[in-house]
Formats: structure tokens, sequence, C-alpha cells
């Protein structure tokens, strides 16, 4: 017998009309997208109290909880996403929108955006770094030791053809798995860059190899990992949004496959065509690797 159940009813016999009940109070003018999926939020919902025989001390200690998650959010923190995130919830619905919007087999997948992007990262010259590297913070030898030059190509998912003009936003962590703005011992916006493709398609700029660091776990997602006897990691990752006229933006990263936490990130977000692999790069004084990536664009939905 499942531990959980003891004590409750083998076969309980709940009302079963209330789900119905529920769904048929919807009336006429009811917003038609919210028509369509309510019935099947509230029969889900429905039937995962009946199945798990959900108790009023549990169901009070989840809306406490989503509530206390409301109240720790603001622009620079979303607990409420962060709990979204580690039940693989954003990963999904970030799946279904971009599969939905898709227009060629060949689109580079998408992946969540995540809670720390900025808009406005400064705009830089193809050939220059992101790094703002002073020898005074304590990660410094192992920025040395990951230098990386990142290059590739924008391409039309249509036409395989290179977009001149792309704009691709890049952003990480430092070593110490901080992103700048978490992060006193970095200048703004460190590490942090948007490059335009130059006539082939190609951008190309100066970065880190990525590190796993810990999602904020000092909130109710946080105790909600350890009652799982769940890590807070995140593989090694550097995020993009790739844009260009005329095509679909793509908001995505790349994972290092260096990384032990590739094959277990806690917010779920890897797919195998995100996995990369550096390179040793000879002969060039700013880097000690390469990654080499190209960026799939699908067609703007007209
Ligand atoms: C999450 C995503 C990230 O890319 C990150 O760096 C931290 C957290 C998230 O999904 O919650
Ligand atoms: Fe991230």
């Amino acid at each position: 017998m499942d531990p959980s159940s003891k004590g409750r009813p083998q076969t309980p016999q709940y009302d079963p009309t209330i789900t119905d009940k529920v769904i048929a109070a919807t009336g006429p003018n009811a917003h038609p997208r919210l028509a369509q999926v309510m019935p099947s939020l509230v029969r889900h919902l429905h039937d995962f109290a009946r199945e798990v025989n959900l108790t009023v001390a549990e169901w009070t200690a989840a809306v406490d909880m989503i509530n206390e998650c409301g109240k720790m959010s603001d622009d620079r923190r979303n607990e409420t996403q962060l709990l979204c995130d580690i039940i693989g919830l954003e990963s999904l619905v970030d799946e279904i929108t971009s599969k939905m919007l898709a227009t060629s087999m060949s689109e580079t997948p998408s992946a969540i955006l995540g809670p720390f992007y900025r808009q406005d990262a400064p705009l830089l010259s193809n050939g220059d770094s992101i790094v703002n590297l002073s020898p005074s913070v304590s990660w410094y030898e192992q920025a040395i030791a990951d230098s990386a030059f990142l290059t590739g190509r924008v391409v039309s998912g249509r036409s395989g053809m290179p977009i001149k003009g792309a704009v691709v936003d890049v952003w990480h962590t430092a070593p110490n798995g901080l992103y700048e703005q978490q992060d006193e011992s970095q200048p703004d916006m460190n590490m942090r860059g948007r490059f335009a493709t130059d006539a082939d398609g190609r951008y190309s700029l100066y970065a880190l190899r990525p590190v796993a660091y810990p999602i904020p776990d000092d909130g109710p997602a946080g105790r909600l990992l350890a009652m799982l006897d769940r890590h807070p990691y995140r593989p090694g990752h550097i995020h993009f949004i790739v844009s260009a006229s005329g095509f679909r933006t793509l908001t995505t990263q790349v994972f290092d496959d260096r990384d032990e936490y590739i094959t277990n990130d806690s917010v779920f977000a890897v797919k195998d065509e995100l996995v990369v692999k550096f390179k040793p790069r000879d002969g060039d004084s700013k880097a000690l690797w390469t990654l080499e990536y190209d960026f799939v664009l699908g067609s703007q939905e007209i």
C-alpha cells in the first residue's frame, strides 16, 4: 500500500457532479479561449484532488506557498515563474508554443528565457568580448581557463540562406555562477552583448564557457526542491535571443557538454540539439576554446 494513503479510505465516494456543475456555470458570453481551456483545467484539477485524496490542510499549504511566491516577486525576482520552472511547466509551454509556430523542421529548438534577461545589452561589433575581467575577482583564473571564441551563422530555415543583419543577443553568468545583476563584483551589463550578423550571416564574439549554477533556492521553490530531495542546479548554459526582420525571434540556450548536470537540469530546458562541444583553440591569446554554432530561424507568421 502507498504509505501516503495510510488511514485514508481506499475507494472514496466523492460526489462527481461538482465537476460538471462548475463547468456548466460558464456563461454564453465567456471569453472564447477561456471557455475552451477552463473545462479541461477544472476537470484535471478535480480529478487530481480526488486521485490523491487532497485534504484541506494540504490545499491550504499550497495556497500559502503560491501567496508567498507572489509576495516575494518583483522586477528582480519571479518566484512564481521559478515554481513553474522546477515542475517543467515553462519548458513544456515553451515547446508547445515553438512547435505550434514552426515553419520548418530544421529550426533551432527554443528554450526558456529564464529570469535574468535584460533588455538593451550593449551593441558590440563582431570580434568584441562581452567579458569585463578584473584581476581582482576571485574567479579570474577560471575565466582565463574558460575563455572562448563563439561564432556561427544565422540562417533561414526555409531557404538555408544566411541572414545578414540578424541580431544575436547573448548573456551568461560569470564563473562564480552569478549573473551581473546578482553580483556586486561585476560591472553593469557584464557578460551581455548584442551582435549584428555580417553579409555572410556570421556573428563572432569572445565569451566564456558556462558553468553550472543553482537557481535561487532561498524561497518556496527552493523549499519544494528540498522536500522532493532534488538539487537546484542548472547545467552551464549560454542564453541567446536571435532576431531578424521577417523571421520568428528565437529564444534559446546552448549547453556545454562537459557539464555533469546536462542530463539533470533543475528546470528541464536541455534539448539534444542545444548541447554543444567546445573545441580547443590554437594561436589566439584571447581564447583557449572555440564554439561554432549556427542558428536556424523560422519564418514570421503572417
Ligand atoms: C531559470 C532559468 C535560467 O536560465 C537561470 O539562469 C536561472 C533560472 C529558471 O528557469 O528559473
Ligand atoms: Fe540562465
